[in-house]
């Protein structure tokens, strides 16, 4: 499939950071729904495991763009450390933080689409999704 993109190198590594970010929050979701206890853990535990559930779908679709650029994907996390605990309070920071990145990782990539409609549909669409899981910590931490 023909792709006409400007900048598609520079597409291709901004979707392959987004991916490797993808892979990280869905590892960091996953270890916190495992770990958090307690009250809060009854909500807790359901929310963290649908964000690394919709981890995993964004990955999915970059994955997909990336293949429809016939660029190769990366298998690898993104290596920022995930802090271990069990303070349901330091896990959603460390939610917000990842969830704040990952908007600033898609907002970058859309000036880079906008000469493809299908491209910019789906990264549009998963920034959405980011910018609403960050609103979504906001309101679990209280504010
Ligand atoms: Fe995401």
């Amino acid at each position: 499939m023909l792709i006409q993109i400007k900048e598609k190198k520079k597409l291709i590594a901004g979707l392959n950071q987004a991916l490797a970010w993808e892979l990280r929050a869905y590892a960091m979701y996953a270890h916190y729904a495992a770990y958090v206890k307690g009250l809060e853990g009854l909500t807790l535990k359901s929310h963290f495991a649908e964000e690394a559930a919709e981890s995993i779908g964004h990955a999915g679709k970059v994955r997909e763009l990336l293949a429809l650029l016939e660029a190769e994907a990366g298998t690898t996390r993104d290596d920022k450390p995930i802090v271990h605990t069990d303070d349901y309070r330091l896990m959603l920071e460390e939610a917000l933080k990842t969830e704040e990145t990952a908007a600033r990782h898609y907002q970058k990539l859309l000036p880079l689409a906008k000469d493809h409609p299908v491209f910019m549909h789906t990264l549009m669409h998963i920034f959405m999704a980011e910018l609403n899981a960050v609103e979504e910590a906001k309101a679990l931490l209280g504010r």
